[in-house]
């Protein structure tokens, strides 16, 4: 099992398979911003040595991500491969949901476990004009597909002042009748929104407060869940988590690494600008690839320092799944 100097394992890896996006949500991709969309991504094979490679080292959850993993067009084959690698217990995708609900199927049948989808707002009005795209009802008819099928759903919403904060009362109530987990993701700076984040962060620790004071109690999660706290209420089918990357101990339980669409290794999200793994990875040379992670993750420092005023060198998340 891979675990590094302070004590941490991890069993996830955030696979990256496409940096390129077809959305422009406002706190990710600046107007104008242009994905370089030929860059020379990962192929089906190389993901396959990533796999394996990674399962022999203990890891057993592998997230696919983007940009948007679904404008891949061999991402049933991803999902399959990855899902049929000994030792991988269960692949999810995060996604912006823009093929649904026609997709999930394929997906299903590929063998996906979970899938997280940003929703950031229920109003139409107000996703369009975060998200640049006109498709809240196709997400949500997919969000219904996906959870009537028995796959795990959690909804990711970045929740911004003065941009869809009053959202926070429709979520709740439509987390009384939809059996959902709605993530509230504080806003995180990276290299392209210095502006936009002093303008629209809002502190998670409030939000937390205000459940807790209306009957939600926190969950108890097993020591690998993860960064997310989360909550539950007797009242609601759905539940809700919180992700405060700002919060003093939010790397504690940290569990994850990443790969760039481009084969780099991230030792963290904000942390540095990815060690490239591609040589390695496009020979095939599984050994030389477990030596070279195993040596790499001894490096990895202990937190973000984001609650310290850090901001790291990620120009967006798009980059690499965030
Ligand atoms: P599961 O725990 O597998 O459900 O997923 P997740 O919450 O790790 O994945 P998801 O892709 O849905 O990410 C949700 C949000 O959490 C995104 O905004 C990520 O950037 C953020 N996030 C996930 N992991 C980390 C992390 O290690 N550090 C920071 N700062 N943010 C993270
Ligand atoms: N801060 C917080 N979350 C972000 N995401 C993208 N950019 C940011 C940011 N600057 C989220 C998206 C998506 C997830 C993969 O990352 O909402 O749900
Ligand atoms: Fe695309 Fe996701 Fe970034 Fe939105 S948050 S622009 S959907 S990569």
């Amino acid at each position: 099992m891979l675990q590094d100097t302070h004590g941490r394992r991890f069993h996830y890896l955030r696979l990256s398979i496409t940096d390129v996006c077809n959305f422009r949500c406002n706190y990710c991709l600046p107007d104008g911003y242009q994905c370089d969309s030929d860059r020379d991504f990962l192929s089906l094979s190389e993901i396959k040595t990533i796999a394996r490679t990674f399962s022999s080292l203990g890891t057993s959850k592998i997230r696919l991500t983007g940009g948007e993993p679904s404008l891949r067009k061999d991402l049933p084959q991803i999902i399959e491969a990855c899902a049929r690698t000994d030792g991988i217990d269960k692949v999810v995708i995060t996604t912006n949901g823009y093929r649904f609900p026609d997709v999930i199927d394929d997906w299903h049948q590929a063998g996906i476990a979970g899938i997280n989808v940003s929703i950031d707002s229920l109003d139409a009005n107000v996703f369009n004009s975060i998200t640049g795209a006109d498709k809240l009802k196709a997400i949500l008819a997919g969000v219904d597909k996906a959870a009537a099928m028995g796959i795990p759903v959690k909804i990711n919403s970045v929740l911004m002042k003065g941009v869809n904060e009053s959202s926070l009362q429709q979520f709740l109530n439509w987390l009384q009748d939809t059996p959902v987990t709605l993530r509230f993701i504080e806003l995180m700076e990276t290299g392209l929104s210095h502006q936009f984040f002093k303008q629209h962060h809002i502190a998670g620790e409030p939000i937390k407060q205000r459940l807790l004071q209306q009957g939600w109690t926190r969950i108890v999660r097993g020591k690998s869940a993860g960064p997310a706290q989360e909550f539950h209420h007797p009242d609601y089918a759905g539940k809700i988590g919180l992700i405060m990357p700002y919060s003093k101990d939010f790397c504690d339980s940290c569990n994850r690494l990443r790969i760039s669409a481009t084969g780099k290794l991230h030792l963290c999200l904000f942390a540095e600008q990815g060690l490239s793994l591609r040589e390695e990875i496009a020979n095939g040379d599984e050994l030389a690839l477990r030596h070279k992670i195993s040596e790499l993750l001894t490096t990895k420092d202990i937190s973000h320092w984001l609650h310290e005023g850090k901001t790291g060198a990620t120009k967006h998340l798009a980059m690499l799944g965030g």
